[in-house]
């Protein structure tokens, strides 16, 4: 099932929520493709891509928290350090998995389910506990 956005997952920041729906749909993009085993190029491009993107997205955010003095900030960036190092892992299983040169479905549904989980608690980590603590410091600031 796709991650769906919804007010809930507001942090009251336009340029931070446009962020995080990208990120959103990379993780959906993702996990499309990781059902398929002869899907590997997507795969290789979408993880590529997240992890890119996630890391320019931390930067942003802390970018920001510095501006509006978010007296978490510190506490955040280590989050996003361990959220990186998490991603690290992803990355290296799904490449990993793309660079066998035959892989049957099963192995695809393996991994699929197995980076799928890693995936939503990363995604949980950073959105609902890391940066809901936000809400409220940078309301529609840029
Ligand atoms: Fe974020």
């Amino acid at each position: 099932m796709p991650i769906k956005w919804d007010s809930r997952l507001s942090v009251g920041n336009a340029y931070i929520d446009i962020e995080h729906k990208l990120i959103i749909s990379l993780i959906n993009a993702l996990e499309a493709v990781l059902r398929h085993p002869d899907e590997k190029d997507s795969l290789k491009f979408f993880i590529d891509q997240l992890y890119e993107f996630a890391g320019d997205h931390f930067a942003h955010e802390e970018k920001l928290q510095i501006k509006y003095m978010f007296p978490h900030l510190e506490e955040n960036k280590k989050g996003h350090r361990s959220l990186m190092a998490e991603l690290d892992v992803i990355k290296s299983i799904i490449y990993a998995f793309v660079e066998k040169k035959i892989t049957s479905q099963q192995e695809a549904n393996e991994t699929s389910a197995k980076v799928n989980h890693l995936m939503r608690n990363w995604f949980v980590e950073h959105i609902i506990k890391s940066d809901m603590k936000m809400k409220g410091f940078m309301d529609n600031a840029g």
